[in-house]
């Protein structure tokens, strides 16, 4: 967490539980004190003691803080029980929840319908979702081409024979896939229903969960219909992480690298540092690049929950991402194909002297390339058909092709100029270098 970041959560009101140790967050606590607290609190400031943080807690609107040097609390190094989301829609929450306990709640909500993924169900059924009432409870099979119109009917169906009202609510648990399909639902069946979100991937815990937006696939074409249709809460709880294939887990990974590097260079350092323990699933690591990640993706739609304006440079990577999808038959998992998406960019970028070799390089090498464990197929990186699925890109304007680019200040920037030979190129040298590896 950097200074901006606890200016944003204080400014904003979020409650968060604080954990400060004799390590890298009390140094933060430390910089957040000279430059915000010693002033107005100067005389009753008495070194780094439990009365002192009380006061940047009570000053701060922190709810609440612990302070402990344990073995067992350096784990747990900050973490915010509640990220408030304000939405044009309405207004929701996102729970990190520490027990499974929210589970047994949910399970005895009135008027409700579970969906849960197939894999997520054939894993959990007897232990995390063993009190989810079974008459109550629908399992979708599910995967990236089921993502359309005839699984929501399927849904539709269900719900109407179990006799679904308006008061319905529908519980989710599954990954982005299950999100999009159930909140279409959600957001169409009966002009809107409650909809509580339960993500058990890294990409949807760390991104999708928040947002607002619901989509499906028309034919071949991604995300081609949709809707803005918030969860009235979600419930974030990490151990879900555990069972995740490396495949899936690592496309999750893809959106987290993106999110830091939108954050800034020091997020990108700290996702450097944090990698090792991410890839490992070590609890604290995840819970911090989750709630940084969230954090940047918030800052990123402050003000444009429509995706009008500077959201949408939150598609930095899915240009040429969403074109590998399609081209692939989405055979290409969704972050995996971000993460190709962003080399592609940042070649580009590199091209058009935005962005230097060397931080070029050091992004592939640090974070990109190990994280690329789905390699597409050289009929999907085709350079005709990748340039024939941009063209299909929703957000196009004009004769040339869209791209969201980074420079060398972690400032990101929309080009409508892009050619197709620019494109060639690009894959070329991409294709060239994932054969070396
Ligand atoms: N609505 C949005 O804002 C938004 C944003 C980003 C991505 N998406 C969409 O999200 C989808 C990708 O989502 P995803 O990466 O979460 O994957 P996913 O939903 O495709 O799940 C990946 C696989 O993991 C399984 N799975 C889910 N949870 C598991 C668990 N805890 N343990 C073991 N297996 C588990 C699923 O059954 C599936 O086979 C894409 O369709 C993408 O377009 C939506």
């Amino acid at each position: 967490m950097n200074i901006q970041e606890l200016e944003t959560i204080v400014h904003h009101k979020l409650p968060i539980k604080m954990v400060i140790l004799n390590n890298g967050s009390y140094g933060m606590v430390r910089q957040f004190q000279q430059s915000y607290f010693q002033e107005r609190y100067a005389s009753t400031y008495q070194g780094y003691s439990a009365p002192y943080f009380e006061k940047v807690a009570q000053a701060y609107g922190i709810q609440s803080m612990t302070i402990g040097e344990t073995e067992e609390s350096t784990q747990r190094i900050h973490m915010p029980v509640t990220l408030s989301i304000h939405s044009n829609i309405r207004d929701y929450e996102a729970y990190i929840e520490e027990t499974p306990d929210f589970i047994e709640k949910l399970g005895t909500h009135p008027q409700s319908c579970f969906v849960v993924d197939e894999n997520v169900w054939n894993i959990y059924a007897k232990n995390l979702l063993k009190d989810l009432p079974k008459e109550q409870t629908i399992i979708l099979p599910i995967n990236e081409d089921r993502k359309n119109l005839d699984t929501v009917q399927e849904l539709y169906d269900q719900l109407v024979e179990r006799s679904a009202k308006r008061n319905l609510t529908l519980i989710s648990f599954g990954g982005g896939i299950l999100q999009d399909i159930t909140g279409f639902v959600a957001s169409t069946i009966y002009r809107g229903i409650n909809w509580i979100y339960v993500p058990t991937t890294l990409l949807a815990q760390a991104d999708s969960c928040i947002g607002s937006k619901t989509s499906l696939n028309y034919r071949k074409y991604k995300n081609l219909i949709g809707t803005f249709f918030p969860p009235t809460s979600i419930h974030i709880y990490t151990p879900f992480l555990k069972t995740q294939l490396d495949a899936d887990f690592f496309s999750g990974f893809g959106e987290v690298i993106k999110l830091h590097l939108m954050g800034g260079r020091d997020h990108y350092h700290q996702l450097v540092e944090l990698s090792p323990d991410i890839i490992k699933r070590q609890p604290a690591a995840l819970l911090q690049s989750i709630q940084q990640s969230l954090q940047i993706k918030l800052n990123y739609m402050a003000g444009d929950e429509f995706d009008t304006g500077r959201r949408n440079l939150l598609n930095y990577g899915h240009d040429f991402g969403h074109a590998l999808e399609s081209t692939s038959s989405f055979a290409m998992p969704h972050g995996q194909a971000v993460i190709f998406g962003m080399l592609a960019a940042n070649i580009i970028s590199l091209q058009r002297g935005l962005l230097t070799e060397n931080l070029e390089q050091e992004i592939a090498e640090k974070l990109l390339l190990p994280s690329l464990l789905t390699r597409p197929s050289t009929d999907a990186m085709n350079a005709d058909a990748m340039v024939a699925a941009m063209k299909k890109d929703k957000k196009r304007i004009g004769d040339y092709l869209a791209l969201i680019m980074m420079d060398s200040n972690f400032e990101f920037i929309r080009v409508n100029d892009l050619t197709p030979d620019e494109v060639f190129a690009a894959l070329n040298i991409l294709g060239k270098r994932l054969e070396e590896l």
